[in-house]
Order: structure tokens, then sequence, then C-alpha cells
């Protein structure tokens, strides 16, 4: 009879684990369906584990434009230059990890992706992308993949460039 309470228990158990994890599976497929849409989640917490590092906090204003950024640098950059920021040998589009024109003078940086590089295949965005979302993705490749400057830019030093 005991025994029988005790295995009755482990069923019920068992059967709240599966309905549990079922769960969580559906909310993790409704949250990835989501992200690949237009309004990404934004998750302050988990934002701040992505993207804080030993002696820098990001204001949210700032993990906004990185989370933001993320998605604008996978539309428009990643098809030549890849998720990974390792470029693409045969289109011949190099890496954006560690590339000193990345990581070097923010300015530098604005300007060719608003004016692109005449005679190669990096092309022109000043038409295609706001100040705001030049922001967002030069604040993302700066500091993705491990590049780490740990600056933000902002829409008003893109406004001055254009
Ligand atoms: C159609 C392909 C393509 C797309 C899309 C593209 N690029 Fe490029 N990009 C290139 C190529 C090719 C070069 C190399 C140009 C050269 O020969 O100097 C380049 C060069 C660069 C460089 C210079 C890197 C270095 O170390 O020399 C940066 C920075 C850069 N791109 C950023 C971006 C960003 C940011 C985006 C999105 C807003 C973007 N690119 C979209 C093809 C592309």
């Amino acid at each position: 009879m005991m025994k029988l309470g005790i295995q009755t228990e482990m069923y019920m158990i068992n059967k709240m684990k599966i309905t549990h994890i079922a769960g969580i599976l559906a909310s993790a497929c409704l949250l990835v369906s989501c992200g690949q849409q237009e309004a990404e989640i934004f998750d302050l917490e988990l934002s701040k584990q992505q993207w804080n590092r030993p002696g820098k906090q990001w204001t949210e204003a700032e993990l906004r434009l990185l989370a933001t950024g993320e998605t604008l640098y996978r539309r428009n950059c990643s098809v030549c230059h890849a998720r990974d920021g390792q470029g693409d040998i045969q289109l011949g589009a190099p890496a954006l990890y560690n590339s000193p024109i990345v990581t070097g003078p923010g300015s530098s940086l604005i300007q060719l992706i608003l004016e692109g590089k005449k005679g190669t295949a990096m092309p022109a965005f000043a038409g295609a992308l706001s100040d705001q979302q030049v922001a967002e993705i030069t604040t993302y490749v700066r500091n993705a993949w491990g590049n780490d400057v740990l600056d933000s830019v902002m829409r008003e030093e893109v406004k001055q460039l254009r």
C-alpha cells in the first residue's frame, strides 16, 4: 500500500515535470519566433549579463543601443561580414572582429558606414540608415565578439558626420 502510494506520487511528480518542461519549451519557441520578427524583446537583466564587463557597467540607454544594434547588424551587415564578425573571404569582406578600423576612432568607422568604400562591395548606408541606426550598429560592432572598445556612439555624433 505504502509502496504504491509513493509510486503514484512519483508518477505525479514526473507528470508535473513533463508539463513544466513542455511549458518552458513552448515559451522558448515563442521567444525565438518573436525574436526573428520586428519587435525584439529587450530584457534588461539578460542584456547586463551579456554586455557588462569588469569595470564597465552600461546604462540602460546604452544597453538598448547594443540590443538594437545587434538586430540591425544581422539585417544589414552579417550577409557579408558574418554573424560572428569573422567576415567572408570569398566576398572579400574582412573580419570586423579585431579590425583596427572597427576598434579605432569612432568617427572614421561612422564615416565608412555612411559612405561605404567606392570600388569595393562595401555599400554606403547613408541613404538606408538613420543617424540613430548608424549609432546603434557602430556601438554594437565596437563591442561585439570581444572587440570590447567599451564606449557608445550617440546619434548626434553621426549627425555631425553625415
Ligand atoms: C555586400 C557586402 C557588404 C555588406 C552588406 C557590408 N559590407 Fe562592410 N565591407 C565589405 C567589403 C567587401 C569590405 C572590404 C572593402 C575593401 O576592400 O577595403 C568591407 C569593409 C568594411 C569595413 C572595414 C574593415 C577593415 O578592417 O578593413 C567595415 C568596418 C565594414 N565593412 C563595416 C560594415 C558594416 C557595419 C556593415 C553594415 C552596416 C557592412 N560593412 C555591410 C562588404 C560588405
